[in-house]
């Protein structure tokens, strides 16, 4: 039988709320279990964690001292000016990080694997509608130089990267609803390789919910969230009907991420939902 390799499983404190009206739903703890029975994607970050907004931002509060470099964001006209100066240094967008050709490649490679799961479409509930996944450790020789390069750009050479690559297919109609990575399998980095379609990648803060911050991650763009983006910020990708950048639409298709991690460390922040 076709099975996908991810179960998901919501513990008591329930799971996403998928309701149309994002901005008053609390993003709730979710956990996704691989089927090795390992905990990976998503929970909702403790309040030691978060610290309070702006912490890192490096104490400017004039707006116009803040220097948003990238045409890749589009910060809410509600946003505060620490939101713009921590979210401006956490995440980052690399345009064209790979060629056509090496998407192809990417994409030969992990077809044959992709393409053996069915969708997951079931339950509205669960973190991301519409999606198979993979992990991988091997890839080829031409391909592992790819992600060699991609990860020399996302990582610091001192940093612990998790040994499993990530590959997400989300389907044209699927969705990635707000969620925060959990704490407790994945370290302060995370990026993504992003194949086959244009999406957009929405930020929000977890306490301070008008703090939203759209973000265009292009076809074979990487982008790295790090710390504050990556701790004090839900992030999501829109559905295609929702996909729109600056008030154009944007064309969504299906799309591949291709994920590496790092490893947490000890000054890790530590998911106390999830602890047992
Ligand atoms: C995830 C996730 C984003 C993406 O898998 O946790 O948020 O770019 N993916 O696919
Ligand atoms: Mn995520």
């Amino acid at each position: 039988m076709l099975r996908n390799t991810v179960t998901m499983s919501c513990p008591g404190y329930g799971c996403v709320n998928h309701h149309e009206n994002r901005s008053v739903a609390e993003p709730r703890p979710t956990i996704v279990t691989l089927k090795e029975g390992r905990r990976l994607l998503t929970s909702f970050p403790p309040a030691e964690a978060r610290g309070s907004h702006g912490d890192k931002g490096g104490g400017s509060d004039q707006s116009t001292s803040v220097d948003v470099k990238t045409e890749f964001f589009h910060f809410h006209p509600t946003c505060l000016a620490e939101t713009i100066s921590g979210v401006s240094s956490s995440f980052t967008v690399v345009p064209d990080i790979i060629t056509e050709a090496e998407e192809e490649m990417l994409m030969k490679e992990v077809e044959p694997h992709l393409k053996r799961l069915k969708y997951e479409f079931d339950h509205w509930d669960d973190a991301i509608h519409g999606f198979r996944e993979i992990e991988r450790s091997r890839w080829s020789q031409q391909v592992s130089s790819i992600l060699d390069r991609i990860r020399k750009t996302a990582f610091p050479d001192s940093c612990q990267q998790l040994p499993q690559t990530h590959v997400l297919d989300l389907a044209k109609s699927g969705v990635i609803k707000p969620h925060v990575d959990s704490v407790r399998f994945c370290g302060n980095i995370i990026s993504g390789l992003c194949l086959l379609s244009d999406a957009v990648m929405r930020l929000r803060h977890v306490e301070l919910k008008d703090q939203v911050i759209d973000v265009l991650v292009k076809r074979r763009s990487l982008y790295i969230m790090r710390d504050e983006a990556r701790y004090n910020f839900t992030h999501e990708i829109l559905g295609e009907e929702e996909s729109s950048f600056r008030g154009e639409a944007v064309e969504r298709g299906r799309r591949v991420s291709v994920i590496s991690r790092n490893q947490p460390t000890e000054e890790s922040p530590v998911d106390s939902a999830t602890q047992s």
